[in-house]
């Protein structure tokens, strides 16, 4: 048991994008992009260092995952827990985006990319909201990867909003029907997305951090020690060979 584990292990560092099924590649992976913090501490700079080299692994990865043939890529940028952190920390990684879509955003339009955002709209600096917004707008009609940003984004704020929303909807008498898991998720901040096929997760924590708790219900997870700021396109590679190896049931046999 443990000689077949070690050689698989020894095999996935070596997985080869030719080794990886095209026909089977997952529609949506999402990511929950952590370990910034350590990744600058390891080199005693300031957290902040961390997270603008993880912005520009966001682009490599987007790329990549385009070039693929992957559908949705969701990324973790901001969540709802995040405001806990130091004023400076929190204003910079709110600043961010409009740095990422500053420099990024001829080359998503011309890869065909669309950016959309999920999150609390209300808490985010205007001057992000406005670039953010114009991203999504100047890439509604791209048909290429669909990059999700999750930013102010948390599962549990999410479902409450949802609830909230199905509510308003009953008491205007704009929604008589019963609610199903469809029309559910059809009020989540995912709309018309489907759910994860895939959930990497860096840094080595294995946990959700509140994220998408409704989607991941039957999503394969992917959990890796390499830091953000160190996750490249062989990472992807072998989350990818992973998936493929995994036997999904979704309750089946
Ligand atoms: C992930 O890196 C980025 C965000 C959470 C915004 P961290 O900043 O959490 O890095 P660590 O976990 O402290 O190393
Ligand atoms: C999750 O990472 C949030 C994002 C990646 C944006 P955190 O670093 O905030 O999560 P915890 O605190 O380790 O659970
Ligand atoms: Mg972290």
């Amino acid at each position: 048991m443990f000689n077949k584990f070690k050689r698989w292990k020894d095999k996935s560092d070596s997985i080869t994008e030719d080794e990886i099924v095209k026909g089977q590649i997952p529609n949506h992976i999402a990511i929950i992009m952590d370990g910034n913090g350590r990744w600058a501490k390891k080199r005693s700079l300031p957290r902040t260092a961390g997270h603008h080299e993880g912005m520009k692994v966001v682009k490599r990865i987007t790329k990549v995952a385009n070039r693929l043939g992957v559908k949705t890529l969701t990324v973790y940028a901001f969540s709802t827990e995040n405001w806990k952190r130091p004023e400076d920390e929190v204003s910079y990684l709110l600043k961010l985006p409009q740095e990422f879509l500053g420099t990024f955003l001829p080359e998503l339009i011309e890869e065909n990319v669309q950016v959309r955002i999920m999150g609390n709209k209300d808490a985010i600096p205007a001057h992000t909201l406005n670039a953010v917004e114009k991203a999504v707008n100047d890439t509604k009609d791209n048909t290429g990867l669909i990059l999700n940003f999750a930013l102010n984004y948390g599962g549990r704020a999410e479902i409450i909003q949802a609830v909230n929303s199905i509510v308003g909807d009953y008491k205007a008498g704009s929604l008589k029907d019963e609610i199903d898991e469809n029309k559910f998720s059809s009020y989540l901040m995912s709309n018309g997305l489907s759910d994860p096929d895939l959930l990497i997760r860096t840094s080595g924590e294995i946990r959700l951090s509140n994220f998408m708790l409704w989607q991941l219900a039957y999503t394969e997870f992917w959990f890796t020690d390499v830091l953000w700021p160190d996750f490249r396109e062989q990472h992807l590679i072998e989350a990818i060979y992973a998936f493929q190896k995994r036997g999904r049931r979704f309750g089946g046999i």
